[in-house]
């Protein structure tokens, strides 16, 4: 009994770990999506597009199953700044990089909650907007849209930071 007791736990703690990477990967997905669709008019396009539609496409993953987020040590928008707890997990993730990767998870939080947490990793389109080398048009419009950015002067394979998932 002990047994099986003990393996439908572990059993059912995977597909929690499980579901929630599905829901963080379709949350990418949506603000993949949204990008993509600003970025065919260009890097200045794409960024007022994200300015527009990131936080909306957040909060529509957040719901009465479900919370999301991305959070990173170096912002841009100071809605995404992460929790005390979070931000040791950034640190701890911060030196992991796209070609030494730390893997994504679940993590038991100081209140007990569970979040699972996976590590975003610059992309070769990702430094357009947060790279060292930023169009002049791009740059004025962070400026004005996120006068305190932080999301700057990345390098290819660079950690940025993390999507995490909680279930309520
Ligand atoms: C077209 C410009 C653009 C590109 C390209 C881009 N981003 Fe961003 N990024 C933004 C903007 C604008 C925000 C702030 C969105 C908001 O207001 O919530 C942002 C925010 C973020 C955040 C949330 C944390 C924060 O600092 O607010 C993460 C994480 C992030 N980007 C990662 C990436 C990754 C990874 C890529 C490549 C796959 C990427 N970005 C490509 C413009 C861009």
């Amino acid at each position: 009994m002990k047994l099986i007791l003990a393996l439908t736990l572990l059993l059912s703690g995977n597909t929690f770990a499980e579901e929630r990477a599905e829901v963080a990967k379709s949350f990418m997905k949506a603000l993949q999506k949204e990008l993509m669709t600003g970025m065919k008019k260009g890097p200045k396009a794409g960024l007022i597009h994200c300015n527009d539609k990131a936080i909306p496409v957040t909060n529509s993953f957040n719901n009465d199953k479900y919370e999301v987020g991305r959070v990173s040590l170096k912002l841009r928008n100071p809605s995404n700044a992460p929790s005390d707890d979070l931000k040791k997990v950034l640190s701890k993730y911060s030196s992991s990089s796209a070609k030494s990767p730390m893997e994504a998870k679940v993590i038991v939080l100081s209140n007990n909650e569970e979040v699972f947490v996976k590590p975003l990793y610059m992309k070769g389109a990702c430094l357009n907007c947060h790279g060292a080398n930023i169009q002049s048009g791009v740059k004025s419009e962070l400026q004005k849209r996120y006068p305190d950015d932080k999301a700057v002067g990345y390098k290819l394979g660079e950690f940025r930071g993390l999507v995490w998932v909680k279930k309520k």
